[in-house]
């Protein structure tokens, strides 16, 4: 994070605390969340979106996705710096309740919402609830005839756009369970209008996730927008919400546009859209996650062992760290890139080439593929790999029976524990064959 640096000795200090006394104290593996951090992106992603959409002639809403990091702390961090929140399941959903947030503000997505999870919704008051399919229609028709209530209510719409880092795909990405296609949104429209307890806002896209540049996000407007303006002979529609997906710096290969550039270049497209079309522009909706909190999170790691590999040319250090894919599937999963940097000290020797590698029982547990460290790292040194605030602990497991580790805030120098960690008694309190 931009408030990660190191102190005289060189030892990495983030959000005013050192990597040592965060270590002494919590333990490692760590997952650190710098509040600062979080709170900064979260107003200036908000106010870069309304700048927008005022200058042209609208207004934006920004929900955060909760996908990416969630827990109550949280989720009162983005709501007080004025974004809204999105959630996917009933889980979710109950962490945000939980938090104290205003239901009004919530959104609820999915392509598979139960009817429990829908009745949740409803009761508890959540705002926007962005339907997925036909089924969910009659389903959501069902709660509110009987609660006599009301619900507004979206329509995911699958744009055909898929997009994903710098490159989006513009075509035949129809098949993939997201959304209602366009083709037979109409009907679908059509058939919510006739709910009485359903109150339609708008469209609703989503074209990927870790997206640079404008590009995909004016290619899934533009086909959005002809199905908005034919939809408007129906009725009003207020809102058109572009989903999330905006990319962040993993390394240094990653350079992701700033936030105001971004945040005016997608508006400015619908705003051209609208205006091409003869139509008015809607209220928009944007529901970043990663964005939010990715930089904003660092994991620490101790090195346990190291191991010289000879290669054609060189060689490569093997650092094996106490976590891997049990606190970070993600590299496993993706082939995602990350950093490493030895947060005890600022180390010594001309670095070398190394890969940070984990203790899980699978070749792929890697954590960091490549990396330059100091020749000098030892076993109890520090390892410190930015960038992990966003799909890190969501995606966690206890694969090999590795306790989830704690998340910890620290800001202004100050630390707490967020989520307490896992203990191995966690683990085998599960265990229905353990006498007790
Ligand atoms: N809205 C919808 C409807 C989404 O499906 C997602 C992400 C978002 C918003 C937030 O996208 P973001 O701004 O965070 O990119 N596990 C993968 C990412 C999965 C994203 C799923 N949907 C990863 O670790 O890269």
């Amino acid at each position: 994070p931009a408030s990660a640096e190191r102190d005289g000795e060189g030892e990495l200090v983030i959000g005013g605390v050192s990597a040592g006394d965060l270590v002494r104290t919590y333990g490692t593996p760590l997952q650190v969340l710098d509040e600062a951090e979080v709170r900064r992106r979260a107003s200036a992603t908000r106010a870069a979106f309304d700048a927008a959409a005022e200058a042209h002639g609208t207004t934006a809403r920004v929900y955060y996705a909760g996908k990416a990091l969630l827990n109550t702390t949280l989720v009162r961090w983005v709501m007080d710096e004025g974004l809204n929140v999105d959630v996917c399941t009933g889980g979710e959903l109950e962490v945000a309740l939980a938090a104290g947030a205003d239901a009004g503000r919530l959104g609820f997505h999915g392509n598979n919402k139960s009817v429990a999870e829908l009745e949740r919704a409803v009761e508890a008051g959540v705002g926007t609830i962005v339907i997925d399919s036909e089924i969910e229609i009659e389903r959501l028709a069902a709660i509110v005839a009987r609660g006599g209530s009301s619900q507004r209510v979206m329509l995911r719409v699958n744009s055909g756009v898929h997009a994903e880092t710098h490159d989006f795909l513009a075509t035949a990405h129809e098949d993939q369970k997201f959304g209602t296609p366009l083709s037979a949104a109409p009907a679908l429209v059509a058939r919510i209008r006739e709910i009485a307890g359903l109150e339609f806002a708008g469209l609703h896209c989503h074209i990927g996730s870790q997206i640079f540049g404008v590009a995909g996000f004016r290619e899934s407007a533009a086909r959005v927008l002809d199905l908005h303006q034919e939809l408007l002979s129906g009725g009003e529609i207020p809102q058109l919400n572009l989903g999330g997906g905006f990319g962040i710096a993993y390394t240094r290969a990653d350079t992701p546009e700033p936030i105001e550039r971004l945040a005016e270049g997608i508006v400015s497209a619908v705003a051209e859209g609208c205006a091409a079309r003869g139509i008015r522009i809607p209220a928009l909706s944007f529901e970043p996650g990663r964005a939010i909190v990715g930089n904003a999170g660092v994991t620490l790691y101790e090195v346990g062992t190291l191991k010289d590999v000879a290669l054609e040319t060189g060689s490569r250090r093997y650092v094996s760290v106490d976590g891997g894919m049990s606190d970070n599937a993600r590299p496993a999963l993706y082939g995602a890139q990350y950093s490493a940097r030895l947060a005890s000290r600022a180390g010594q020797g001309d670095p070398v080439l190394v890969r940070v590698v984990g203790k899980h029982c699978e070749s792929g547990d890697v954590v960091v593929d490549h990396e330059y460290l100091p020749a000098d790292i030892v076993p109890g040194d520090l390892l410190a790999v930015p960038a992990t605030g966003a799909y890190c602990a969501p995606l966690s497991s206890n694969y090999n029976h590795i306790p989830r580790p704690p998340i910890v805030a620290v800001n202004a120098g100050e630390s707490r524990v967020i989520v307490r960690g896992e203990s191995l008694h966690d683990l085998l309190a599960r265990d229905a064959g353990i006498a007790r």
